[in-house]
């Protein structure tokens, strides 16, 4: 397929409330994030993506908007956005906006209108439908943010309909079959790119499209939470018949027409169904990030994780690319759920970088991953934040459950884990703000910061800035063909990037214990160049080598 700039690209993912407080208000912030740009420099990346930083309500820390034309004032300014956007551009980074499409704030002018009454102009800009004769919600769906708790429905009485909301009832679903709305948000999204941004991280995008006559969900609503009859079947809104179209029709009005990059959060997508969505050739998104690796919270085995990969890298042959990533500001943190967040932080946090950059596809790092940030433990459900979690929460201590054991049954899976603040220093608050942070800090920041990961000799940010940097320099790794060796072992990752210029082989011990290897007999009678280690103390030769140690990642070279 022919070459686009985001395939070579290195994304890093910016929380902005949580990266860099200038102002004190506890609030990180785009003067924050301006500061930190020659760090993002020096750390080798070439595009951020900003999780919503438009004016938003905050109810869920901006993928709720109220105007996607300004900026949050708590963040800053559009000045300053502007300022931002230049400034990064002279750096040689891109920069990419997350952009809701399913929803907007129930503070949106777009909803205020739509509210007022049945014929204001803007009714139709929202999925609006009358009580069922009982007066009930139009349909059993529950809104995501409440575990059935809730309905997907809410009632206003205003005009004396039901409103849907997939997400929290401040987040309106938008309804796409309404041309109008189609041609604001089309309007909308030239607006940004024409502002000079470039491109699009798309949220809940394969949600857009709603099911015809909006039917129950045939799924049985799931105990403690049936008592509520709410059924929370994310499936019911997710890939349906027509979505492609609506994508292709976005793609021909708005993003076709700018060399910019789409990434869709696909939810609830297999490898099967992923194709239509991002085959060059249909039009429709450039890559997506997919839910397979992990899928049950910390729970994955290394063969799970090399056939699900697998899966997805032999998509490629079909003119499309994919993503590398294994966590986001919507789930734990990587080194704590896959890695060992204890004894082996600093090389597992290696090698899962190793796994993101060698693979093949697009890397994106989220934001502290490059000093190896791990998962939080507040003791209280106060100090938590996310919706999610705190909904959880509140429907199984109402159902009965001691609320200790709930808290603990949540934690690992708490998408907080990922938004404490970023850790810079040992200082108070590690250095974030000099206020009261928004969220907790990590109490961890003594230990785990951006200064002391510089000052150490075994720097995972300085491992980050080479695996970045290798990139760049070696064909293979954008390039290569693809071959896992070792399929089968439970505990090694290894395999073969291969170009016509170069053959780089990549070992991983994925476990925390020492494994002996025999050498697969295809990698015998070559010269095998070390490149990058995250154990020096281990000698720079393949052909030696019988044993790996826990969590070494290691990438060679055929020296030709
Ligand atoms: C996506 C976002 C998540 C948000 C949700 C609703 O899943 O990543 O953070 O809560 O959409 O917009
Ligand atoms: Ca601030």
């Amino acid at each position: 397929m022919e070459k686009r700039w985001w395939q070579e690209a290195v994304v890093y993912q910016i929380y902005c409330k949580s990266f860099c407080d200038t102002n004190g208000d506890g609030i990180g912030d785009l003067g924050g994030v301006i500061s930190k740009l020659p760090m993002l420099k020096e750390l080798g990346i070439n595009c951020i993506w900003f999780n919503p930083i438009y004016k938003s309500p905050q109810v869920d820390n901006g993928y709720d908007i109220s105007d996607y034309q300004d900026i949050e004032p708590s963040f800053g300014t559009m000045e300053q956005f502007k300022e931002l956007l230049d400034k990064a551009h002279a750096m040689g980074i891109r920069v990419v906006m997350d952009l809701v499409l399913n929803h907007t704030s129930d503070q949106h002018k777009w909803f205020q209108e739509s509210r007022k009454s049945k014929d204001n102009p803007y009714r139709d800009y929202y999925v609006w439908r009358a009580p069922k004769e009982n007066g009930k919600e139009p349909n059993n769906w529950g809104n995501y943010f409440y575990e059935g708790r809730g309905s997907a429905w809410q009632f206003d009485e205003t005009t004396g309909e039901y409103y849907l909301h997939n997400y929290s009832v401040k987040m309106p679903d938008v309804n796409w079959e309404y041309e109008p709305l189609r041609q604001e948000m089309y309007k909308m999204m030239t607006w940004w790119l024409d502002l000079g941004v470039d491109g699009f991280r798309l949220d809940a995008i394969n949600r857009l499209k709603k099911p015809a006559g909006l039917p129950d969900s045939k799924m049985p609503p799931a105990p403690p939470v049936g008592i509520y009859g709410y059924v929370v079947d994310r499936a019911i809104c997710t890939n349906v018949p027509g979505i492609h179209e609506l994508l292709r029709t976005i793609n021909k009005e708005v993003w076709s027409k700018y060399d910019c990059m789409t990434v869709g959060e696909c939810g609830n997508l297999s490898s099967d169904g992923a194709l239509d969505y991002i085959s060059q050739g249909n039009n429709e998104i450039d890559m997506l990030f997919h839910f397979e690796i992990g899928k049950n919270p910390n729970i994955i085995t290394v063969n799970e994780y090399k056939q699900t990969q697998q899966r997805w890298i032999d998509l490629m042959q079909h003119n499309a690319w994919i993503t590398q990533f294994l966590t986001n500001h919507d789930s734990a943190r990587q080194v704590s759920r896959f890695g060992n967040d204890q004894q082996y932080r600093v090389p597992s946090a290696k090698l899962l970088a190793t796994l993101i950059h060698t693979m093949p596809g697009t890397p994106f790092v989220y934001q502290g991953e490059e000093i190896g940030m791990t998962n939080v433990h507040f003791d209280t459900i106060d100090d938590y934040d996310e919706r999610y979690t705190v909904g959880k929460y509140y429907t199984a201590v109402e159902a009965g459950e001691d609320p200790e054991v709930a808290l603990s049954r949540l934690r690992p899976t708490s998408r907080d884990n990922a938004r404490t603040p970023y850790q810079w220093d040992d200082s108070e608050n590690a250095g974030f703000t000099t206020g009261k942070p928004w969220i907790k800090v990590n109490p961890r920041y003594t230990e785990i910061n951006y200064a002391a990961d510089r000052a150490s000799k075994d720097s995972i940010f300085e491992f980050y800035k080479k695996l970045i940097a290798m990139r760049k320099t070696n064909p293979a790794i954008i390039d290569g063909d693809f071959k896992f060796l070792l399929m089968d072992h439970p505990q090694m990752v290894m395999y073969l990037r291969k170009c016509a210029r170069q053959t780089l082989l990549v070992v991983c011990n994925f476990s925390d214990e020492t494994v002996p290897v025999q050498i697969p007999a295809e990698l015998e009678g070559f010269t095998w160049e070390r490149l990058l280690t995250n154990r020096e103390e281990t000698a720079p030769s393949l052909e030696r080598r019988d044993n790996w140690l826990p969590w070494e990642a290691e990438v060679y070279q055929v020296k030709l």
